[in-house]
């Protein structure tokens, strides 16, 4: 159907007042503009068409069709992935400049995925975050579905290696088909699952079925969303897996200055008294920046109840000794106290 065709239908639906069928045009319209491969204005309209709950659709302003249909576990019924939407910026992500260029070097090439495609190129597609807990993995994943107005679709790979091996294959295919259809930002998260379970209790042969046919789903996914995978137990994913990506990411645990900087960030809702920040730098080696932001919170919280009005020094010292209390505790130091 010509465009012009579809635009007035969409004259129509709105004179009537039919939303669906005003919704089914808009599609209509995006779909044309796809297959004419202009793939940045089809994403346009589409952001348009979900950004804001013009019409009462019962969207509740997301950004896609609120009758999508999640794909479920054949045996157990539980739904394989969740959509999320987040409204992150990139100065709420505290990395070193190197990590977070490269960062932004994906989400440009994303942007810029139509221009690459004249010359027959493909922006990076499938990315390997690794590192530390709490080092902002997760968040980062957030972080690129936010910028460029494009959903995460949250995968827990442990889920869906069910334990009904046999259905893993099945899991996995819906999965990837429904990530194919349009442009998502994919996390498959806990994605070490897939190299832990070899040596487990797994038979090894059944384990290694699904590692290769994740590989090969993974080998030819053609879909224009960005598949991201991460673990923080990289050592144990084998040389198979890693070639499969085409940038891994080492997630670093902040240095001195970017611990200062995630203080600062962290503290900043409150006012504070005279606090020289920099005292907690070295107190707080090796800390992630989940670490700080818990400590901070603890913080702030601690100031607040006890009537402080202002952020002091002490309530910063109390919820670090009871942080590292914690770590104590979980690293069974408590006896030797
Ligand atoms: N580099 C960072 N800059 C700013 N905030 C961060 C950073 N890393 C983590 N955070 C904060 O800590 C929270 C938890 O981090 P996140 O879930 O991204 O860790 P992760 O690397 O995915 O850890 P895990 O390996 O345990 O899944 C984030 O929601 C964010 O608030
Ligand atoms: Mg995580």
């Amino acid at each position: 159907m010509a465009t012009t065709e579809i635009i007035k239908r969409l004259f129509i639906a709105f004179a009537k007042q039919d939303t669906n069928e005003f919704y089914h045009q808009a599609e209509d319209l995006i779909n044309l503009e796809k297959r004419k491969k202009h793939t940045i204005v089809a994403r346009e309209l589409k952001e348009a068409l979900y950004s804001k709950p013009i019409l009462n659709n019962g969207n509740n302003g997301r950004r896609y069709k609120s009758n999508i249909l999640i794909p479920r576990d054949t045996e157990k019924g539980f739904p394989l992935l969740e959509i999320r939407e987040y409204d992150i910026d990139w100065e709420s992500l505290v990395l070193s400049e190197k990590t977070k260029s490269i960062l932004k070097q994906i989400v440009k090439e994303m942007k810029d995925s139509e221009i690459l495609e004249t010359y027959n190129l493909r922006p990076k597609n499938k990315v390997l975050f690794c590192g530390k807990p709490g080092t902002g993995k997760t968040f980062s994943a957030q972080l690129i579905s936010s910028v460029l107005h494009i959903p995460l679709v949250y995968i827990r790979f442990d889920s869906i290696i069910s334990s009904y091996l046999g259905e893993t294959a099945t899991n996995l295919r819906k999965v990837f088909d429904f990530i194919s259809n349009e442009m998502w930002i994919v996390l498959f998260d806990e994605f070490d699952i897939i190299g832990k379970n070899r040596d487990d209790h797994y038979e090894h042969g059944e384990i290694k079925r699904v590692v290769n046919n994740f590989l090969q789903m993974l080998d030819n996914f053609e879909g224009q969303s960005l598949i991201i995978a991460a673990t923080n137990h990289q050592h144990i994913l084998d040389s198979a897996i890693w070639r499969r990506f085409d940038e891994v990411i080492y997630f670093e645990l902040p240095d001195k200055e970017k611990r200062l900087h995630l203080l600062e960030l962290y503290l900043k809702p409150m006012q504070k008294e005279d606090i020289n920040l920099s005292e907690f730098i070295e107190k707080t080696k090796g800390f992630a920046p989940s670490d700080l932001r818990m400590m901070c919170i603890e913080a702030m919280k601690y100031s607040i109840i006890n009537d402080h009005n202002v952020l002091k020094a002490e309530d910063i010292d109390f919820a670090l000794s009871r942080f590292l209390d914690r770590t104590d505790i979980r690293e069974g130091q408590m006896e030797n106290k």
